[in-house]
């Protein structure tokens, strides 16, 4: 069987960390992206990191036409489907954009798997997914619902994937649902430069980042007064490199039972926005200043995956911790 896995959106911060996991275990990973957020030099950083050459297609999901064309060019074995927008506050303002890039690019893939017999696929879910839920630890059973656009995106290309099982039942699906990925390759190759930044990052690394990089003067701390241990927020962080490990499982998964999966990917562990802010500060060895402001609209409390299922399907367990997730975000 072909060793070709194409992943789209392959030029992005989870793909590129996952081509090279999946070029360690011996796939050839073939990127499709349209570097609307994306670097360039990144296929030319990931050769450097592999010592093989990088098979990337620069194309939009959008573009039926050389969509077919990459898949006429490889017989590829799966899909990993990374591509799409993914800021929630920047889908908020354009719902359409992110309907079309996200829905649309999606029901293109699965037209063109359709027409050249591929039939299996991992699609980028969220625990966006979850909403408020009011079950912590999440398990993947926990009820689903949207708050948002970019949350609808995800919800519905779930909702679609399965529709397509239903009419494809030889289909092999994973659907891996990301709790919130930080850190960064330990070679510091596969950071986006910034200038190439088309999705503003709106999560709290970044912001930590710019802190301590004194382009933000203070970190604002949304909510002191939530039912957690310290008052504010606390989330579920993953190492990226645990995330891309993560994808080899479930390609693995796929190719050997041909039978679908839902996974959370996350450490199941909450850490709180003042447990962040002293790792990271012990980290960068900075002070990072902050001020408590009123709760942010839309913001729950905690959110941390079960990740029992993870083990139990994939046999998928996390190597790092926060220190190690903070230290491999800091770059000077
Ligand atoms: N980073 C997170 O916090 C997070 C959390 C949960 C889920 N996800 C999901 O994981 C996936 C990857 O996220 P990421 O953080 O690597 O994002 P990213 O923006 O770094 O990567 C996405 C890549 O897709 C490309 N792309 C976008 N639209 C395209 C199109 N129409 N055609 C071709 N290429 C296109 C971009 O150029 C970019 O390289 C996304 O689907 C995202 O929704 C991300």
């Amino acid at each position: 069987m072909t060793d070709k896995i194409l992943l789209t959106g392959g030029a992005g911060y989870i793909g590129a960390h996952t081509y090279v996991a999946l070029a360690k275990a011996g796939f050839t990973p073939v990127i499709l992206d349209n570097f609307s957020n994306a670097d360039h030099d990144t296929p030319a950083r990931l050769a450097q990191l592999t010592g093989k050459a990088c098979l990337c297609h620069e194309c939009d999901l959008l573009d039926q036409k050389a969509l077919d064309d990459v898949f006429k060019a490889h017989d590829f074995a799966a899909v990993v489907h990374f591509a799409a927008y993914k800021a929630v506050g920047d889908s908020v303002a354009r719902p359409q954009a992110y309907f079309n890039n996200n829905m649309g690019g999606l029901i293109n893939l699965l037209g063109a798997m359709e027409n050249h017999g591929v039939t299996r696929i991992v699609f980028s879910s969220s625990a966006t997914v979850y909403g408020d839920s009011p079950v912590q630890p999440i398990p993947e059973t926990a009820p689903l619902s949207a708050t948002n656009p970019y949350g609808l995106s995800k919800l519905v290309g779930e909702q679609m994937l399965g529709q397509m099982q239903v009419a494809h039942p030889e289909w092999a699906i994973s659907i891996l649902r990301y709790f919130n990925p930080v850190g960064l390759h330990k070679s510091g190759l596969l950071r986006l430069s910034p200038e190439n930044t088309t999705q503003p990052p709106e999560n709290l690394m970044p912001r930590l980042l710019e802190v301590a990089h004194g382009t933000r003067k203070q970190l604002s701390v949304f909510g002191n007064d939530y039912d957690t241990p310290d008052g504010t927020g606390m989330r579920d962080y993953i190492h990226v490199e645990d995330l891309a490990r993560g994808h080899v499982l479930a390609l693995e998964a796929l190719i050997n039972t041909d039978q679908s999966h839902t996974v959370n990917l996350g450490t199941g562990r909450g850490y709180s926005v003042l447990e962040m802010i002293e790792a990271f500060a012990k980290a960068c060895g900075r002070p990072i200043p902050y001020e408590m402001v009123p709760r942010r609209a839309g913001d729950v409390a905690r959110c941390y995956a079960d990740v029992t299922h993870a083990k139990e399907v994939l046999g998928f367990e996390t190597k790092y911790g926060l220190a190690e997730m903070c230290a491999d975000s800091w770059v000077e």
